[in-house]
């Protein structure tokens, strides 16, 4: 995949800020239907084994275990599982795993999926290629990512009302330095389709979700931008009043914004 970092990445996100939990309850809040509506047309079914890897808070996992029923299970792996929970799933197991570094059993998998995972790993490639190696063949693998740096990350300022256009580009500006100084590959969402070519997946395909938010509806911005502020800051490109007034904007009951556009896109390993 272009742009693929060699040097060691550290993960953006600050896992034991004291709202990161509600940060990831409102990223699922915002991208779980969408992720479902897209696992559920692939056909996961009653008995279906499942990877749900970088798996957060763990809804969609949940979620899975729930539709491949007790004949199917669900793996589902992150380096810190500190937010995940089986609430009593048999047939769920949570797993701490990094999916660069540990293994993963081979062919084993109908469906992989994984969302807002990849682009923060040094080795992109490598981390599409153990995606593949695990899934069955015939299987599917489903990846989703942000593009934060890429052409469709203008139109997100077109969203902002009038006033906060300034502060929302230098914002723009301050987390894509923000996230390529950790290594955060800015462009992963559409880059996707070929990567998963790339990693020997056939019948590839892709969409992009860009859902408008509503003032005071998701927490998901304001969120993150409270988690990054030490970050932001760190860039020079931004003041602390410009955060103060996107995340006001994003409180305000009857704006709307855009965040950044996601990319899902799906392979099927040969059979
Ligand atoms: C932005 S969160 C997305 C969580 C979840 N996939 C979702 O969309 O709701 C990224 C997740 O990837 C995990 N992660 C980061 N590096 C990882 C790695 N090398 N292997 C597995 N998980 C990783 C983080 O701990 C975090 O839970």
């Amino acid at each position: 995949m272009g742009n693929t970092a060699t040097m060691e990445s550290e993960y953006v996100f600050d896992t034991s800020w004291e709202r990161e939990h509600g940060r990831l309850l409102a990223l699922e809040e915002i991208y779980d239907s969408q992720s479902r509506h897209r696992l559920t047309e692939l056909g996961v079914v009653d008995g279906w084994h499942c990877l749900e890897v970088g798996c957060g808070a763990g809804s969609i996992a949940r979620w899975l275990a729930k539709q491949v029923g007790a004949a199917g299970r669900v793996l589902a792996t992150d380096v810190d599982t500190r937010f995940a929970h089986s609430h009593g799933l048999s047939n769920l197991e949570i797993r701490t795993h990094d999916l660069l570094r540990d293994d993963l059993p081979e062919a084993s998998f109908d469906l992989v999926h994984a969302r807002a995972v990849i682009e923060h790993l040094p080795d992109r490639d490598k981390a599409l290629r153990r995606l593949a190696a695990a899934t069955r063949p015939g299987g599917w693998v489903v990846v989703e990512d942000f593009d934060i740096d890429g052409p469709t990350a203008p139109a997100v300022d077109l969203y902002f009302p009038p006033g906060y256009t300034e502060p929302a580009e230098r914002l723009g500006r301050a987390l894509r330095a923000a996230f390529g100084a950790t290594g955060v590959d800015r462009g992963t969402g559409p880059r996707l389709p070929q990567a998963l070519t790339d990693a020997g997946l056939t019948e590839v395909r892709a969409q992009v979700h860009a859902p408008v938010l509503t003032g005071g509806d998701a927490a998901f911005l304001p969120l993150t931008l409270r988690s990054l502020r030490p970050r932001l800051l760190a860039t020079g490109e931004v003041s602390d009043m410009d955060i103060e007034d996107v995340i006001t904007l994003t409180k305000s009951h009857g704006t709307t914004y855009l965040p950044n556009y996601m990319t899902i896109t799906w392979g099927r390993k040969p059979a």
